[in-house]
C-alpha cells in the first residue's frame, strides 16, 4: 500500500504542474488521514457542483437554444408567381349565348333527369326554404358538369381577360400565363416571371407587373330572353344556371363577400396556388396597387416547434383537364401542411366511397372523382353515379370537420424555409369617364379585330362553342354595343321572342365608331386595373439560429470544468500523462519503485 502510494507520488512529482494545481492529487499526496478526508470531501462537493452546473447548461441549451434575428432589406427579393382567379367562374357574356343553352339542352337534357326528387317542391315547404334547398341541389349539377364535361369554353380565358400586360415595362401576354382549374373558380391563370429578370424593375425599383383586366362581370338586362327563361320547358335548375343575374356565378360564389372582381393568389412557384393563404381581393371598376414586402423566413426546428428542412416532399396535382378525363395535366408541388391535410381528407373519401373529391386539389384523372358521370349518362344518370355523389357529400362533410384536427397532426410538416409576401393593397375608383372610350378603342377593339378563339384557325378543340361563326372576343365584347336601345335596334332585329339576332358584320363595321353605345358604368364594372410590385428589390430576412455556437458552448463547458474541478485542456493532458507514467511505473517492475520507496 505504501509502495503503491509512493509510485503515485513519484509520478505526480514528475508531472509537476498537476501537483500544484490539482485538488484531486491532494487526496493522495496529503499526509494524515484528516487532510486526505478533507480533500476527498472537497473533491466530491466540487464534482456535485460541477454536475449540477453542467446540467443547468444542458437545460438552457435545449430550452432557449434559438436566437432570432430580423435583417431589413438584406437579400435579393424574387418576384413571386401570381395566380388570378375570377370570382365568377363562368363568363357572364357567353352564358347568354344560344349555343350554350343548346349545349345544356342537347348534352345534359337540361338536367331534367338529375336529382328529380330533390328538385320538387315539398308539401308545406316555404318558398324561401325551397329556393335555398334548390340552390344547393343546382350547385351539385354545376359540379357534375365541371368534373365530367369541359367547361373551359364557358369560363374565363386568359386571352380575353388580359387587355394589357407589362412586366418591368416589357410587354407580356397570355403566353406568360398558364391555366389552373379549380372547382370554385373554374379557370385561374398563373403568371410566372422569367427568373432572369424577376427582382428589380427600372430605375432600381422593385419588379412590377401591370395589367388591365376584363373581369367579364356584365350582368345587364336579360330582357332579351326573359320569355324563354320563364317558359316551363327550361327545367328548374337549368333556369338557375343561366338566369339573368349570372346565376351560375351566384351558385358557385354565393357566400363570398367580394363577388365581382378577382382573387389574386401570391405564392412560390413550387407551391399550389390555393394551398397558400396569401391572396388579395380586387374589385371590378377599380385600380388596385398591391405592394409586396417579402420576408425570407429561415426557422430552426426545435422540439416545441418542429419544421421540415429541404428537400421537401412533392405532390402531383391536376392542373387542368379536358372533357371526360382524356387529357389530364399534372404538376409537382412542394407539400405544405395543407397538402398533407388534403391528402388525408382525400384518402378518407377514397376509403369510404372509392373515389376522390373535386372540392379539394386532386391527383387523379377526373374519371376517378365521385362527381364524374361518363358522357353516355349525362342526360340520364345511372344509380351508381348518384350513389357515389351521395357518398361523396356525406364523407366530404366528415373530412371537412376533421381538417382542424389534421392540421394539428401535420403541424410539424411546416417548412423551415419559406417566403411570405405580406401584400398590402390600395384601391381607387377606375377608370375615369374620359378613359372609357380610350380603353374601348385601344384595348378592346383590337382584340375583336384580331380575335380567333372559337374559329377553326385557333387550332383548339371546343366542346361547347365549336360551331361559333364569330370569335370569342367578338361575343364577349359586343354585348356592350347593345345596351342602348337605339344601338340595339340599329344592330339587332327581333328574330323571335327568345333572341335578338344581331348583324355581326354591321357591328364589326361600326366597332370603332360605336363607343357612344357604351354605358360607362357597365363597362367599368367589367374592368379592373391591377398593379403588383415589389416594394423594394431587397427582401427582409427573419432568421433563427442556434443560440449557442459551438465555440460558446465549449467555453461555457470549459469555464464550468475549470471553475469546479480546475480541469483545462492542458491539465487534462497532464492528467493523461500522469496516468501514463503511473502505468509505466507499475508495469516497470518493483525494483525502481522499491528503491524510490526506500528513499521515502
Ligand atoms: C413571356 O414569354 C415570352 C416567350 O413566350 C418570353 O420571351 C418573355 O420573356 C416572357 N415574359 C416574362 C415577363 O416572363
Ligand atoms: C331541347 O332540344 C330538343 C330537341 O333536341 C327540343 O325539342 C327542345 O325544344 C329543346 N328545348 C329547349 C328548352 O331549347
Ligand atoms: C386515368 O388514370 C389512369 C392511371 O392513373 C390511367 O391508367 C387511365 O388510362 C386514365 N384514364 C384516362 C381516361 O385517361
Ligand atoms: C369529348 O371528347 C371526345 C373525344 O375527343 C369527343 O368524342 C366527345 O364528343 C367530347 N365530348 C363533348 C361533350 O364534346
Ligand atoms: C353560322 O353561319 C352559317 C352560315 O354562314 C349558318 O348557317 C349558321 O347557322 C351559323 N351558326 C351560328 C351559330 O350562328
Ligand atoms: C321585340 O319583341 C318584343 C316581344 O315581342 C317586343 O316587346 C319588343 O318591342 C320588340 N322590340 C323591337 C325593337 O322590335
Ligand atoms: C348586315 O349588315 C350588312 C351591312 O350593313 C348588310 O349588308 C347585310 O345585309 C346585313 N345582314 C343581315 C342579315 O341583315
Ligand atoms: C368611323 O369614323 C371615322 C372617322 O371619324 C371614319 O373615317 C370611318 O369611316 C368611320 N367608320 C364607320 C364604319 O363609320
Amino acid at each position: 500500500m505504501r509502495a503503491r502510494l509512493s509510485t503515485v507520488t513519484g509520478a505526480a512529482q514528475e508531472v509537476a504542474g498537476i501537483t500544484r494545481t490539482h485538488g484531486l492529487l491532494h487526496i493522495f499526496l496529503s499526509r494524515g488521514t484528516a487532510r486526505r478526508l478533507f480533500w476527498l470531501l472537497l473533491f466530491v462537493a466540487a464534482l456535485i457542483g460541477c454536475t449540477v452546473h453542467l446540467a443547468k447548461l444542458v437545460q438552457k441549451f435545449t430550452e432557449h437554444s434559438v436566437e432570432s434575428q430580423l435583417k431589413l432589406r438584406s437579400e435579393r427579393a424574387q418576384f413571386p408567381d401570381v395566380t388570378i382567379c375570377n370570382f365568377k367562374p363562368a363568363s357572364a357574356s357567353l352564358k347568354r349565348s344560344k349555343l350554350y343553352h343548346d349545349y345544356l339542352n342537347e348534352s345534359w337534357g337540361n338536367f331534367d333527369n338529375w336529382f328529380q326528387e330533390d328538385t320538387k317542391k315539398r308539401p308545406h315547404e316555404s318558398a324561401e326554404s325551397y329556393e335555398n334547398r334548390l340552390e344547393k341541389v343546382c350547385k351539385k349539377l354545376l359540379d357534375v358538369m365541371w368534373v365530367s364535361g369541359d367547361t373551359r369554353d364557358i369560363s374565363h380565358l386568359d386571352e380575353t381577360m388580359l387587355l394589357s400586360c407589362r412586366y418591368n415595362s416589357e410587354p407580356c401576354s397570355h403566353k406568360n400565363f398558364s391555366l389552373v382549374q379549380t372547382s370554385r373558380f373554374w379557370s385561374c391563370y398563373t403568371f410566372h416571371p422569367d427568373p432572369g429578370q424577376s427582382s428589380s424593375g427600372s430605375g432600381g425599383r422593385g419588379a412590377e407587373l401591370n395589367m388591365v383586366l376584363f373581369t367579364d362581370g356584365y350582368t345587364g338586362a336579360s330582357v332579351h330572353y326573359s320569355e324563354f327563361l320563364h317558359s316551363d320547358s327550361v327545367g328548374v335548375c337549368n333556369k338557375r344556371l343561366i338566369l339573368g343575374q349570372a346565376a351560375t356565378n351566384t351558385l358557385l360564389g354565393g357566400s363570398d363577400p367580394q363577388s365581382t372582381g378577382l382573387r389574386v393568389f401570391i405564392h412560390a412557384a413550387s407551391s399550389y396556388p390555393m394551398s397558400q393563404t396569401e391572396f388579395v381581393d380586387v374589385a371590378s371598376a377599380s385600380s388596385t396597387s398591391i405592394k409586396l414586402r417579402p420576408i425570407h423566413n429561415r426557422l430552426k426546428s426545435t422540439p416545441s416547434r418542429r419544421c421540415s428542412e429541404p428537400p421537401i416532399e412533392t405532390i402531383n396535382y391536376v392542373r387542368h383537364f379536358s372533357n371526360a378525363s382524356l387529357n389530364v395535366v399534372t404538376k409537382a408541388y412542394s407539400k405544405s401542411v395543407s397538402d398533407f391535410v388534403v391528402e388525408a381528407q382525400q384518402s378518407i373519401l377514397h376509403s369510404n366511397c372509392g373515389c376522390y373529391s373535386h372540392l379539394l386539389p386532386f391527383s387523379v384523372n377526373t374519371s376517378d372523382l365521385c362527381y364524374f358521370a361518363p358522357p353516355q349518362e349525362w342526360i340520364t344518370p345511372s344509380d351508381a353515379v348518384l350513389k357515389r355523389i351521395d357518398c361523396h357529400d356525406h364523407w366530404f362533410q366528415h373530412a371537412k370537420r376533421k381538417s382542424e384536427e389534421l392540421t394539428k397532426e401535420f403541424q410539424h410538416r411546416m417548412w423551415c424555409q419559406f417566403t411570405q409576401q405580406r401584400p398590402w393593397q390600395q384601391s381607387r375608383g377606375w377608370p375615369p369617364f374620359s378613359a372609357v372610350q380610350e380603353i374601348w378603342e385601344n384595348l378592346m377593339v383590337p382584340q375583336v379585330r384580331h380575335g380567333v378563339e372559337f374559329l377553326p384557325e385557333d387550332g383548339k378543340e371546343h366542346h361547347i362553342f365549336r360551331n361559333m361563326n364569330q370569335s370569342r372576343q367578338f361575343y364577349q365584347f359586343n354585348v356592350f354595343l347593345t345596351q342602348d336601345d337605339n344601338c340595339l335596334s340599329f344592330f339587332c332585329r327581333n328574330s323571335s321572342i327568345k333572341y335578338y339576332e344581331c348583324n355581326s358584320s354591321l357591328m364589326l363595321q361600326h366597332l370603332e365608331n360605336a363607343s357612344y353605345c357604351i354605358y360607362q358604368k357597365s363597362l367599368a364594372r367589367s374592368l379592373a386595373s391591377v398593379s403588383i410590385s415589389l416594394q423594394s428589390p431587397a427582401a427582409d430576412v427573419y432568421e433563427e439560429k442556434a443560440g449557442y455556437h459551438w465555440t460558446e458552448t465549449l467555453s461555457e463547458v470549459g469555464g464550468t470544468l475549470g471553475l469546479w474541478l480546475g480541469i483545462s485542456v492542458v491539465s487534462t493532458f497532464e492528467l493523461l500523462e500522469f496516468f501514463y507514467i503511473l502505468a509505466k511505473r507499475c508495469r516497470g517492475g518493483t525494483t525502481g519503485s522499491e528503491s524510490e520507496g526506500s528513499r521515502d
